[in-house]
């Protein structure tokens, strides 16, 4: 029977081009999305990949997100940690909310979905987690404390989690993303883009479909020696 995966954020950007990789790849996806509706009915009528939705801040709802996803697809292998979202600003302007909400979404989603899937990983003696950090995780970025916080937490979340895993059968790795052609990186300024792009030694921004192959990579049965380990993909930007 095909493996089932679960992919935050799955309806747009990385995620997108995760889900539809991953379907391609022969594996069952479910698409978790948290708000764009429209979003979500578009991409499941372009690619057939059922959407489901709940917010991954929420332990409660991840929780009830596996055990549905669990109900309709079968046991869940492979997640995919890659919702997350940016509220930029510096130190100066940054108000509390804007720490905490990228806090709870970018690095609270992956113990929530992590905890909420892994007593079946443990039980079946398999399961394949990947989290989406992030060069600016790596390297930190002006304006972003909440962000490269959150994305750090995540390089330390899979070291640790993969010792856990590591006897069970399930690895845990990181993909560090640099600037992808997404509407996250859209949304910067664009005179600063230009000059993030400009350090860039491949000379462009990345795609999204590149992330999706590192991924397919550390997902496959076959990876099962590699855990702990952060992928990074930045076209040279950050060579770590
Ligand atoms: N290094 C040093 N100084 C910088 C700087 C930098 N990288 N960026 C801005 N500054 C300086 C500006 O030159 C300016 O200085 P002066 O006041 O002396 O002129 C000062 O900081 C304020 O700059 P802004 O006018 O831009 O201030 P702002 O408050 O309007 O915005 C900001 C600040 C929110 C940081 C804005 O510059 C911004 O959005 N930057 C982009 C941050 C970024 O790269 N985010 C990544 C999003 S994509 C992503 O996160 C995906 C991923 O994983 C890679």
């Amino acid at each position: 029977m095909a493996r089932v995966a679960v992919v935050t954020g799955g309806t747009r950007g990385i995620g997108e081009a995760i889900s539809v990789a991953l379907k391609d790849a022969g594996y069952t996806v479910a698409a978790n999305y948290a708000g764009n509706d429209e979003r979500a009915r578009d991409f499941t009528s372009r690619t057939g990949i059922k959407a489901y939705k709940w917010d991954v801040a929420d332990f409660d709802a991840c929780v009830a997100g596996i055990k549905q996803v669990e109900g309709e697809l079968g046991p869940v292998d492979v997640i995919v940690n890659n919702a997350g979202i940016t509220r930029d600003a510096t130190m100066k302007k940054m108000n509390r909310t804007a720490w905490d909400e990228v806090l709870d979404t970018n690095l609270g989603g992956c113990y929530n979905m992590c905890k909420a899937a892994w007593d079946g990983m443990l039980d079946r003696k398999f399961g394949r987690i990947v989290n989406i950090g992030s060069i600016n995780g790596q390297a930190g970025q002006y304006g972003q404390v909440n962000y490269a916080a959150a994305k750090s937490g995540i390089h330390g979340f899979t070291k640790a989690l993969g010792q856990e895993g590591a006897k069970a059968g399930i690895t845990v790795n990181a993909i560090a993303p640099g600037y992808i052609d997404t509407d996250m990186v859209a949304a910067v300024p664009p005179e600063v883009l230009a000059k993030i792009v400009a350090r860039i030694p491949v000379g462009r921004l990345g795609h999204a479909s590149e992330i999706a192959r590192g991924v397919l990579f550390l997902v496959a049965d076959e990876g099962g020696f590699i855990t702990g380990s952060t992928m990074s993909i930045n076209g040279g930007q950050h060579m770590y």
